[in-house]
């Protein structure tokens, strides 16, 4: 079966029943939105929510740190998601007093004491306090990118100048999140896609689900990171039973049918990954590194530097000067162009012609990557580079196959093919090195579907672990666990530095790997207080495609759904 249908042009669906939208018991899941409505009901004196929206957590297959360069990634959504209701009340015309009152955006959570509200003035323009780390921080990246949105489709003037837009007096939200924080499951998007989702509807506006996908990874970086848009667009494009392989500039969702005699699995390394608070020695790092490895690699092809300084991702310039963007030429080139080990500040700005660095990352207007260059003076530029190009090949290696491709046709292209026949093997078989001329291995060669797979995932966390240096020793641990208890392949998924791994099995023994699993890694945890054994389903689980974000229709006499 080919990949099929991008949905980036349809809008979010309306659910109509519970089931559309979730596989679990639909008594404890209308029970969450009686909850949720009932928190709405108490802490806004009675008031009613007009929307109820929802979007989920993913978990992501393979193509780790290489959105933000351009690549596409293969996450699926998972039935772990955020509910949030949201209500606008109205002035009353002619009510002189209500008229010259400041609106406010009122944001509270049904777990009031672990997650605080919070009232904000009804301003799209207002900063998100990003010293503060305060969970509403994401309610307000999803508010004010609607109207960035608005903006960019030369329709904010009119809508802040509608009738509805000048008579709101208070925007009321209540959310319910189940996506465990700091997991790498993306705990943070959906909640800025459900909120999203939720007050678009409620401002009675409608955009595509591509539109939605942008506008929120484009908000998101409001709370200081400079991510990606994969878990966003998986969130607001995810459909049950089907993992995607997202794509970038144009935004798009492909349809990947996964192995039906496969099994994916998830646990939690309970080494919590605080994204945003470590930023600036992690993720905004990478990010920082990638754009500096891009720029040596199109000064390396001759670009003028100020040229060559405009470039923005290792995708652009791997395009413009690598056979089109083969990924083996672009390995290749990696080797000349970038040095190995790190490069100083200084060496870059001087020994490399690049001048200040500040200006390139326009730090007089980004704080995010201010900071990264205040707080950092080594950048490794050659590991990365090297972990973006192969991991985006893996990724499409395990599309090829997912879609019924053997392993062996798997890998394409003209330097792969090259190197295939100096080294005297047939061109269709399949290679997992990412460097062919090193260390040439053909670990793809006569093995089925299934270990392909797998063996791409172990590759995948190989490359995170040591080129991309973002695993840490509880994702290592937990991986050698799930591989030991029996996994076909496992790695770690999302950010990294913490949070979650994914791995695949055969699915007649998924439930023994789960015990074995829990025996070797969580019991010792519940018994050091690490890890809640109360928490012990949202730790170590089962997961199938999910639905992505849906509005569901409330009905304050029938209840969520009619
Ligand atoms: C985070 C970001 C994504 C992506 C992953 C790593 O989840 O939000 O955009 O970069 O890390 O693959």
């Amino acid at each position: 079966m080919g990949a099929v249908g991008s949905k980036q042009h349809a809008r979010v669906p309306k659910a109509s029943k519970l089931s559309d939208v979730y596989d679990d018991n639909e008594n404890s899941v209308a029970a969450r939105y009686d909850t949720l409505v009932s928190a709405f009901k108490t802490q806004f004196e009675g008031e009613k929510p007009k929307t109820i929206a929802r979007s989920p957590g993913r978990v992501n297959l393979i193509g780790e740190h290489i959105d933000y360069e351009g690549y596409s990634v293969l996450p699926m959504a998972i039935g772990l998601d955020v509910i949030v209701a949201v209500s606008v009340a109205l002035k009353e015309e002619g009510n002189v007093e209500e008229d010259e009152a400041e609106a406010t955006l009122s944001i509270a959570n049904v777990d009031g004491e672990k997650y605080t509200p919070k009232e904000f003035p009804f301003d799209h323009e207002q900063e998100v306090d990003v010293k503060s780390h305060h969970w509403t921080n994401y309610v307000l990246c999803g508010f004010k990118g609607i109207f960035d949105q608005l903006k960019k489709q030369n329709k904010l003037e009119s809508v802040l100048e509608s009738a509805f837009m000048k008579r709101v007096k208070k925007v009321m939200v209540m959310v319910d999140g189940k996506v465990p924080l700091g997991s790498g499951l993306s705990s943070f998007s959906a909640l800025n896609c459900a909120v999203t989702v939720a007050l678009m509807d409620a401002f009675e506006l409608s955009f595509t689900k591509g539109e939605l996908s942008e506008l929120t990874c484009l908000s998101e970086r409001y709370s200081g990171t400079q991510s990606g848009g994969m878990d966003q667009a998986i969130s607001i494009m995810g459909e049950k039973d089907l993992a995607k392989r997202i794509d970038f500039n144009p935004i798009g969702a492909m349809d990947v049918p996964l192995p039906t005699n496969l099994t994916f699995l998830i646990g939690n390394s309970c080494a919590v990954s605080k994204k945003a608070e470590s930023a600036h020695k992690h993720y905004n790092l990478r990010v920082v590194e990638c754009r500096l490895a891009a720029i040596l690699m199109a000064k390396h092809y001759g670009e003028d530097i100020e040229k060559a300084k405009t470039r923005v991702t290792l995708r652009e310039v791997a395009d413009l000067y690598c056979n089109k963007g083969d990924l083996w030429t672009a390995l290749g080139a990696v080797r000349k162009a970038l040095n190995e080990g790190s490069y100083t500040k200084k060496q870059l700005e001087n020994d490399e012609g690049l001048g200040d660095l500040r200006k390139i990352f326009d730090c007089e207007n980004n704080e995010a990557f201010n900071v990264v260059l205040q707080k950092n003076d080594t950048f490794k530029l050659r590991d990365r580079a090297r972990h973006v190009f192969s991991e985006a090949r893996r990724v499409h290696e395990f599309q090829k196959i997912c879609e019924g491709q053997s392993p062996r046709y798997a890998v394409s292209g003209p330097i792969y093919e090259h190197w295939c026949k100096v080294i005297g093997l047939e061109p269709d078989v399949g290679v997992a090195s990412d460097d062919p001329t090193k260390d040439f291995g053909h670990p793809m060669y006569g093995i089925g579907k299934e270990d392909a797979l797998a063996k791409l995932m172990h590759l995948s966390h190989e490359s995170c672990k040591t080129q991309y240096e973002c695993s840490c020793d509880e994702l290592d641990e937990l991986v050698d666990a799930f591989m030991s208890a029996g996994a076909l392949g496992a790695r770690l998924t999302g950010a990294g530095w913490g949070g979650c791994v994914v791995a695949v099995c055969e699915s007649d023994i998924a439930e023994e790997i789960l015990a074995d699993v829990k025996k070797s890694f969580y019991e010792k945890r519940f018994q050091s207080g690490v890890a809640n054994i109360a928490d012990e389903t949202n730790l170590l689980f089962k997961t199938a495609p999910s639905a992505g974000a849906a509005i569901l229709h409330y009905d304050d006499e029938k209840g969520v759904i009619v």
